[in-house]
């Protein structure tokens, strides 16, 4: 068995974590660098958590410049298990409407200028990202949002672009009809796939804030309205959050999806080198 210990990665318009007991700010370093901020730790129900805001409070990292490596290693060696992305997304379906969530199964990754593996020259590794999230995890954080009175999408495909601008129409409307995504952010990746690499089990929960900018009814993405949305979904993603310790359990077996021996098999380089 293991014993369970929840990450909480927060996006924009998730900077804290209320209802955390004894929770305490503390500074941690990675052999990666300094994380996004300091890490507030307590427990929740009986579960360990650990909770992070990915753009630091006071939101001082762009979507290129949040230290993904660094987040992840001290979240594993802070021995989370089980890692909840939290972020905003624009949406390119009619019926999949601002407010709504979204707990994304696929990804299309776009960025370029991001450091996006613990592994290189030294250590050669090639893992799998075919099934990018936790299934288990996914469900869970599903449930509880169907709990919370969310509407909830469950799956979607994720364009991760790297910004900071947000997509001309032309683009928008490409990755729309032509690459069959549900939905855009700036965050999500590198961080799935370093969460992989780590063998920490990782789901991400996207909450649409907006149409991105292929609607012929919304114009262009505007901020303003983005964090208006943001704020007021703000309590629904804590509320989300709260449940996940009583869905996952103080103790659970090994992941059925195999997230936790991800690298068994994928490290090519010999072991005395
Ligand atoms: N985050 C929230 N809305 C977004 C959008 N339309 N494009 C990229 N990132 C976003």
């Amino acid at each position: 068995m293991v014993q369970t210990k929840i990450g909480v990665i927060g996006g924009s318009g998730l900077y804290e974590m209320p209802g955390l007991q004894n929770a305490k700010w503390g500074t941690m370093d990675s052999p990666w660098g300094a994380p996004s901020d300091q890490l507030l730790s307590g427990v929740m129900d009986g579960v360990p958590m650990v909770f992070l805001p990915r753009h630091g409070r006071g939101h001082v990292h762009s979507p290129s410049s949040v230290p993904y490596r660094a987040n992840i290693d001290v979240l594993k060696r802070l021995g989370v298990t089980d890692v909840i992305s939290v972020s905003a997304c624009g949406s390119f379906h009619e019926e999949m409407a601002p407010g709504d969530f979204v707990i994304v199964d696929q990804f299309i990754d776009r960025t370029f200028a991001r450091e996006k593996s613990f592994f290189g020259t030294g250590c050669v590794a090639h893992v799998s990202v075919a099934h990018p999230v936790c299934a288990r995890l996914s469900a869970a954080c599903a449930t509880a949002a169907e709990a919370a009175g969310i509407t909830v999408h469950r799956g979607g495909t994720y364009l991760a672009m790297e910004g900071p601008q947000f997509s001309t129409r032309s683009e928008s409307v490409m990755y729309r009809n032509v690459w069959q995504a549900d939905v855009i952010g700036m965050t999500n990746m590198p961080e799935a796939k370093l969460a992989r690499e780590a063998e920490l089990c990782y789901a991400s929960v996207a909450m649409i804030t907006d149409y991105d900018s292929w609607h012929p009814d919304h114009g262009s993405v505007d901020l303003a309205e983005i964090i208006r949305i943001l704020t007021g979904n703000a309590q629904k993603g804590q509320t989300l959050v709260g449940s996940l310790p009583d869905l996952l359990g103080v103790q659970r077996s090994t992941c059925p999806d195999g997230c936790d021996h991800a690298l068994e098999g994928a490290i090519l380089t010999a072991p005395d080198k």
